[in-house]
């Protein structure tokens, strides 16, 4: 049952957001689009969602005080939140050997800023207008198992967040709040561009024995699925999206 459901997503102007975005609404969801940097590009997104009542919202994730206004905002014109997905997150490059002092600071405080603390805070402002039947949806990363050599306040980040994800699935069950994460590998976005280039696109490609990384719309099918209330037994699980190339128990 998903029709008039209200559903806020982060980073959902490009990449797998815009893809989240687009697949609650085509399943009737109003959509709480979140974007930060591009506002004509959000308002154009918005503007192409099928369906109605879809609303905006501006809002650096970094800011604790823009992360709780941007929920409030759109959760009180819409007089309760049924779904939050957390997408919105960075990806950058940081190895230890040539990374210096500072930079290596910088990455850390960034990483932990977009990818953990500006999730966190977004829900702390959902749950206080969710009711039983609502779903959180996080969205981690297979770098979280895996290992990310280069990226390793991302690898981290995103093993952070999956657990923050089943420490509130303990918490939330009790008011019938489902939280779960989707853990994808590389998703044709322009996230994972660079990392796709020449030889080593290649490699990645031959990681998954499909021969290819993912399309945002198959990271959004697993989301829609999460976000419905027919998964909220779900609750608690890590849910990997990627192409079996990588494989754990
Ligand atoms: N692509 C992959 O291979 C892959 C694999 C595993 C997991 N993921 C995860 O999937 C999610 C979406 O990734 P993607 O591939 O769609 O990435 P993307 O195309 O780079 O998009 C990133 C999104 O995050 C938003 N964002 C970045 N910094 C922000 C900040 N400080 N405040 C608010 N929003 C911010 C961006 O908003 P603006 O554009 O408005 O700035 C954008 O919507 C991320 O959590 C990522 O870690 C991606």
């Amino acid at each position: 049952m998903t029709d008039g459901r209200r559903a806020i997503v982060t980073g959902a102007s490009r990449g797998i957001g815009l893809a989240i975005a687009q697949r609650l609404a085509a399943d009737g969801y109003r959509v709480g689009l979140h974007y930060r940097s591009d506002a004509d590009l959000a308002r154009r997104v918005l503007d192409s969602l099928p369906g109605e009542g879809h609303l905006l919202a501006h809002a650096d994730l970094r800011e604790p005080d823009a992360a709780r206004d941007l929920v409030d905002g759109i959760a009180t014109q819409w007089g309760g939140l049924d779904v939050l997905v957390n997408n919105a997150g960075i990806f950058e490059a940081h190895p230890i050997d040539e990374t210096d002092f500072e930079e290596w600071q910088r990455r850390w405080t960034e990483a932990i800023a977009v990818n953990l603390v500006g999730p966190a805070n977004v829900t702390w402002a959902a749950v206080r207008h969710m009711g039983p039947g609502s779903s959180i949806v996080n969205m981690g990363s297979r770098g979280a198992f895996r290992g990310e050599p280069t990226c390793p306040a991302y690898g981290a980040t995103k093993a952070a967040i999956a657990a923050f994800g089943q420490s509130l699935a303990k918490d939330l069950g009790r008011r019938g709040i489902a939280v779960t994460t989707v853990a994808p590998g590389f998703v044709d976005t322009e996230m994972a561009a660079e990392a796709m280039i020449g030889e080593a696109g290649e490699i990645r490609r031959a990681e998954s024995p499909f021969g290819r990384i993912a399309e945002p719309d198959e990271i959004a099918a697993a989301v829609a699925f999460l976000a419905s209330t027919e998964s909220a037994w779900m609750s608690g699980s890590i849910v990997d999206a990627n192409g079996a190339s990588y494989l754990r128990m």
